[in-house]
């Protein structure tokens, strides 16, 4: 019940700046026609028509550390054998950043490739404002009351549906029981503590994760990316810079390993569960991982909420994906049948107590066996709560790529955070320019 509870009222509160910003392009109505992009919207085939699918339905998906993708691709193709209707895997990279160069890529030569791709909730203002999605708001309307508020914010635009969400993420803090009796209550005592221990590890590579990681700790300390009205980057503020520079002085005192420059989430994951972290930040995918024959910290963990910049607050990033069809599929039909099965509770719920990803459907939470699966529920809870939106932006990858890549070149010691963030300031003046 409070699982559910919860995850209305908090990811509903996440979910709005999605909803104001919009894509930036369109009106806010469905039948606009300011603009070339609403018109390069056409509309999903209905469940019923879906259902007399045949052929084959590629899904598109980042690597498949948890192994949901395979198992729902085997369940799909013993389900529909019998009407030739299959479903294969398309395996892209680890990196949120090339699965979605993979996918734009795709896009931009309109290849039929894709027909399904599992879109960071991150990209779906650009995909949408370039006109690459089905548009599915039918189909979620007949579903929308079983789906958590902000899940539904992050596939929608201009009012209509564009995706049905498949999970919802927010960054943890991993800790080994056998070392710390006390989770640390801020950044500042989680590095003091890391530095006499065996350090933290997280995701400081040049890539989107470290825009995650990087933001949790600046919109803790009070620091924002752009102004509220999205018109201008705010991105260079002493805040911000004090952010960074805990993370860079992190790094010159041993507190995390220098070769975090170069992690994304699965080697810190993997030095994680090898015994050689004290703490690790990183998604509730690494929960049950970590507990898997094999972790050599295999119950001797825990996790905590991510813990509060001194002085300021607590905050976090929301995550996620969702399941969207390829306007250029050729078996838009199979897609739909595909996602349809995809996303539905049971699978929402099997995913949670075998791969430890939060549900996106409020009422899974109430199940026994979530419940046991997930015992870091309260924990998860907390972090959901004080998780906030990335920008929304259809130039949100240019955002970005200017925060972690400025960044990361202060973590590795080539600019002071100073003029990493001034760096980072005229770029995303730059990409705001640009639309
Ligand atoms: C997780 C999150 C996603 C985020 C990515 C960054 O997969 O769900 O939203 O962009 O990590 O690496």
């Amino acid at each position: 019940m409070r699982g559910r509870t919860f995850m209305t009222v908090v990811l509903a509160g996440a979910g709005l700046a999605l909803a104001a910003c919009g894509d930036g392009g369109g009106d806010g109505g469905g039948d606009d026609t300011a603009g070339a992009a609403p018109a390069e919207r056409p509309a999903a085939p209905t469940l019923e028509d879906a259902r007399r699918a045949e052929g084959t339905v590629t899904v598109c998906a980042g690597k498949d550390t948890a192994g949901d993708q395979r198992a729902l691709i085997d369940r799909f193709n013993e389900r529909h054998a019998a009407q030739g209707l299959r479903a294969k895997l398309l395996e892209f990279p680890e990196s949120a950043d090339e699965q979605r160069t993979q996918f734009v890529q795709r896009q931009e030569a309109r290849s039929s490739e894709c027909d399904v791709f599992k879109a960071d909730t991150v990209f779906m203002a650009e995909f949408v404002a370039q006109g690459w999605l089905l548009d599915m708001t039918e189909y979620v309307e007949a579903r929308a009351h079983e789906f958590i508020a902000s899940t539904l914010q992050t596939v929608a635009v201009d009012g209509r549906s564009f995706g049905v969400p498949y999970d919802t993420d927010a960054g943890l803090l991993f800790y080994r029981t056998d070392q710390v009796t006390r989770p640390p209550s801020t950044w500042q005592e989680l590095y003091r503590d890391a530095a006499s221990k065996d350090g933290i590890v997280y995701q400081g590579a040049s890539y989107e994760g470290l825009t995650c990681d990087f933001l949790e700790l600046a919109f803790a300390a009070g620091g924002e990316v752009l102004s509220d009205d999205g018109s201008r980057s705010e991105v260079d503020s002493p805040e911000n810079v004090a952010a960074l520079r805990l993370m860079v002085d992190g790094i010159d005192d041993g507190a995390a390993p220098k070769a975090v420059t170069t992690y994304m989430e699965e080697p810190s994951r993997r030095a994680f569960e090898l015994g050689k972290a004290t703490y690790m930040r990183n998604w509730p995918y690494a929960y049950a991982l970590g507990n898997m024959t094999g972790s050599k910290i295999r119950g001797r963990f825990d996790v905590a909420p991510l813990p509060a910049f001194e002085g300021a607050g607590n905050a976090g990033i929301l995550g996620g994906k969702n399941y969207v069809i390829s306007r250029y599929s050729e078996n838009p039909g199979g897609a739909m049948l595909f996602i349809d099965e995809a996303t539905s509770a049971a699978m929402n719920r099997q995913r949670a107590v075998e791969y430890a990803l939060a549900p996106v459907i409020g009422a899974v939470y109430d199940d026994a066996a979530v419940k046991r699966a997930l015992p870091f529920a309260a924990e998860l809870e907390q972090a959901v709560a004080q998780a906030r939106a990335r920008p929304v932006s259809p130039v949100y990858p240019q955002i970005s790529q200017a925060i972690y890549k400025n960044v990361n070149a202060a973590l590795s010691g080539q600019v002071s955070p100073e003029d990493a963030l001034a760096d980072a300031d005229a770029q995303i003046e730059q990409a705001l320019a640009t639309f």
